[in-house]
């Protein structure tokens, strides 16, 4: 019962007995620690006023310790989370009554009006000055998931772009996590109700723990899960953290293509995946902001099963298998086979997502992803359409497209598809192609975008692919031209 978790505060060891698991990291900071700089916009990873900075034992490229610092929203990250890490506040930052040259910027710069935004900017600000190829993030990128109300941002970009790279505080965390990082798995008692963390470190141990507990809930970077409890109030009674699994961080480029193990960030993939798939690439740095992305998982993406996820339509179109595990026996399936219907996907009791596989496509195939949503960055897609399409011979040869927020699940466009297959790369075809769509879907009204809209850019995306093609054919010189 009740087992400590463990953490650097300031480089200063901090110790919690007995929290609930769900217990945000935003609560116990301004709650028990009185660390109230850190502020609550909306608990939901929306507004960057909880921004904190979490750092993880890493190595250097010489293999020797360092500490990796990446921003996270506090209000989505459970306590136990934390467990081995180090962190950094707002109120981390100031030295001996002087201000961080970060918050002095602000100050001159008037980049903070009622300042309730401003120590999640800071912490965003402070943490590109930081990370190791943090400084040249580009600013948009970096403040993209941090909200103001007041300054219309004009003073915050001046601030930002004077910030200069600088050392990380040395804090020891790798000795920290020697004698810490014994697995914490601990249940307690709060009012009357068994609450149960489990942290297993590697994915045989994470196999038997969801065996024996196929009831609990698999937390992975928590920007999902972390919702359920900030806004639905759900009770999550077991909970089996993930993001300790060893072999689920792993991401292989093989001679295949990628192999990513269901724990790997957003922020550690986008580099391999758009090597692979440079559209998509581009893509992930709109899927919601640094900070989400900082924690928010691929493998999280498609287990949640959402139909209007990002990675899934783009991982179908590009012919990813999955890779599913439940006690010793693993599965492998088409991506497209695992979401059967809306909230419903093909994963029995105790079963879990091991890894994705992405593989390399063929040269010369046209590959494209567009993500259709209200404000560019930060926003959940109205509509995301994947294209992958081989054309030989002014004939289309092969097609794979598929759509989210089309329907209850990411979904294939099979008559569209034909609709290509076999004919000529002409407009006729792609017209014929566009009004296949609507075979395929029968898409809803709702808040982010009424039906008739979502179909008439579902169309137009497969128009925008051909009509780009054509562009970049007709900018080829012909070799007869060529002299
Ligand atoms: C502000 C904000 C913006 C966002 N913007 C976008 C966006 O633009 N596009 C988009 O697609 N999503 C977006 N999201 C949603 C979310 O970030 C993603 O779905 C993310 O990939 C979830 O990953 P995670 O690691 O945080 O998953 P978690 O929240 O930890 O888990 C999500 C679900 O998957 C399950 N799960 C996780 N890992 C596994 C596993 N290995 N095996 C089985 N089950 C597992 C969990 O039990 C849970 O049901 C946004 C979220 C927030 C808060
Ligand atoms: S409080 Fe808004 S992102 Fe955390
Ligand atoms: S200064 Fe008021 S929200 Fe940014």
């Amino acid at each position: 019962m009740g087992a400590t978790i463990r953490f650097l505060l300031d480089g200063q060891v901090q110790e919690v007995r007995g929290a609930n698991p769900t217990t945000t990291l935003l609560e116990h900071l301004r709650g028990p620690m009185r660390r109230t700089g850190t502020k609550e916009g909306c608990a939901e990873g929306d507004c960057g006023s909880c921004t904190v900075l979490v750092g993880e034992a890493a190595k250097t490229e010489e293999g020797g310790d360092a500490v990796s610092w990446r921003a996270v929203n506090s209000c989505i990250q459970f306590l136990p989370m934390l467990h081995g890490k180090a962190l950094l506040t707002v109120e981390s930052l100031a030295k001996g009554g002087e201000l961080h040259a970060v918050q002095q910027a602000m100050v001159d710069k008037h980049g903070s009006q009622c300042g309730f935004c401003t120590p999640g900017i800071v912490m965003s600000l402070y943490g590109r000055a930081i990370a190791a190829k943090g400084a040249g993030a580009p600013v948009g990128e970096v403040l993209a998931g941090n909200l103001c109300r007041c300054t219309g941002y004009g003073p915050i970009i001046e601030v930002a772009k004077g910030v200069e790279a600088e050392a990380a505080p040395a804090v020891d965390l790798p000795a920290v996590r020697d004698e810490t990082m014994l697995s914490l798995s601990y249940e307690d008692e709060v009012h009357g109700v068994t609450r149960t963390w489990l942290s297993p470190r590697t994915v045989d141990e994470l196999a038997q723990a969801y065996l024996a507990h196929p009831d609990a809930t698999i937390v992975a970077g928590a920007t999902d899960v972390g919702l359920w409890v900030t806004k639905l109030r759900k009770p999550l009674p077991t909970l089996i953290g993930i993001s300790e699994v060893a072999e689920l961080k792993a991401l292989e480029e093989t001679a295949e293509g990628l192999r990513i193990g269901a724990g790997v960030r957003y922020v550690d993939a986008i580099e391999a995946v758009a090597k692979l798939y440079p559209d998509l690439g581009q893509m992930m740095r709109r899927l919601g902001s640094t900070q989400v992305r900082n924690s928010g998982t691929i493998g999280g993406n498609i287990a949640n099963g959402s139909p209007i996820g990002d990675m899934p339509p783009a991982l179908i179109a590009a012919g990813a298998t999955l890779i599913l595990r439940r006690g010793n026996e693993r599965r492998e399936m088409a991506l497209e086979a695992f979401f059967l219907d809306y909230g419903k996907q093909d994963r029995r009791p105790g079963e879990f997502v091991e890894a994705v596989i992405a593989p390399k496509l063929d040269a010369g195939r046209i590959f494209k992803v567009f993500k259709l949503s209200k404000r560019f960055d930060q926003d959940i897609s109205a509509v995301c359409g994947a294209f992958s399409l081989a054309v030989e011979g002014g004939v289309v040869t092969d097609a794979r497209i598929a759509f989210g927020g089309m329907a209850g699940t990411p979904k294939r466009a099979k008559a569209c598809e034909a609709a290509l297959v076999g004919q000529s790369w002409t407009e006729a075809t792609i017209e014929a192609a566009m009004a296949a769509l609507d075979t395929d879907y029968a898409p809803m009204s709702d808040m982010r975008a009424s039906a008739a809209y979502r179909s008439l850019a579902a169309r137009n995306m497969l128009r925008k692919v051909f009509l780009e093609r054509q562009d970049v054919e007709s900018r080829v010189m012909p070799e007869s031209a060529v002299g």
